[in-house]
């Protein structure tokens, strides 16, 4: 059985077989993925996508370090990457270290996930030097929703550079990888040329060195709303509906509980044991 890779196995991978990555909350769903992937990102989408919560703004330390743990319990061959939830490391690199240390040692991750580039390049560095591996995110970074104007492409005509310099900085800074995130295919492809760490794309580019998806959105699960980088292999939410309208029906019924179902005044005479 292989042991799950560390941050400069994922480093090697630069532009050799795609990485493949999942996000995960829970530890049974973990541990479904856990044979197929390299990665699994305990994302702060937990907070749309099982939460409710109108954005990723509300996510909280004590949110991510409950899913974190549950994530663990599920997987032993995959890197367990974990986000920082917003406002938990942009004052700088002492708030974000102290809490990057926390979400490692409460929930046994690898590695920690923060979005900015540029800006982040102090904080990214900092932590790099001090023992803590970082997965930055660029691009449509949703923790900026409020100041990006909303979940739009970014990167487009002069914007490219910008996000370019973004890609520097933290190859610069030590990250052992970075998420781009609702970029143009060409400028992704950039990206990933032009930098030595793996590119792994959301909405970016089948180029890039691995690819991610929220695991609720490719399997039908989050149908809130489908943004155009979600492929959705199963269709399990409406499957789910389905069967709980059944199980209403049968009680209402009264089929279910069947016969199979409950319980005799005698316990049944054991197979293999004396009668
Ligand atoms: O929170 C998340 O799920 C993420 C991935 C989509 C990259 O950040
Ligand atoms: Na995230």
């Amino acid at each position: 059985r292989k042991k799950a890779p560390n941050a400069d196995d994922i480093r090697a991978r630069k532009g050799g077989e795609p990485l493949v990555c999942l996000t995960a909350y829970t530890t049974p769903m973990a541990g479904l993925m856990d044979p197929h992937c390299d990665i699994v990102l305990v994302g702060d989408s937990v907070g749309m996508v099982l939460h409710g919560l109108p954005s990723t703004l509300a996510v909280t330390m004590e949110m991510m370090i409950m899913h974190g743990q549950a994530v663990a319990r599920g997987i032993e061959r995959s890197m367990l990457v974990i986000d920082m939830p917003f406002a938990s490391y942009e004052e700088g690199p002492a708030q974000a270290f102290r809490n990057a240390a926390r979400l490692m040692a409460e929930t046994g991750a690898a590695a920690v996930k923060l979005e900015g580039g540029v800006h982040m390049e102090e904080t990214i560095r900092f932590l790099t030097q001090r023992g803590i591996p970082v997965m930055a995110h660029i691009g449509l970074t949703p923790q900026s929703v409020n100041t990006l104007g909303g979940y739009k492409v970014q990167g487009r005509d002069a914007a490219a550079e910008q996000v370019l310099a973004d890609a520097k900085a933290i190859e610069a800074a030590g990250a052992f990888s970075v998420v781009l995130e609702k970029l143009p295919a060409s400028l992704s492809d950039r990206i990933t040329a032009e930098i030595a760490i793996p590119t792994i794309g959301i909405g970016a580019s089948v180029g890039c060195d691995g690819q991610i998806l929220v695991v609720d959105d490719m399997l039908g699960f989050f149908t809130a709303f489908k943004p155009k980088f979600v492929k959705r292999y199963a269709d399990l939410g409406p499957a789910a509906e389905a069967a709980i309208a059944e199980y209403a029906a049968e009680v209402r019924a009264r089929s279910f509980p069947a016969p199979e179902h409950v319980f005799a005044d005698q316990a049944p005479a054991k197979k293999g044991t004396a009668s």
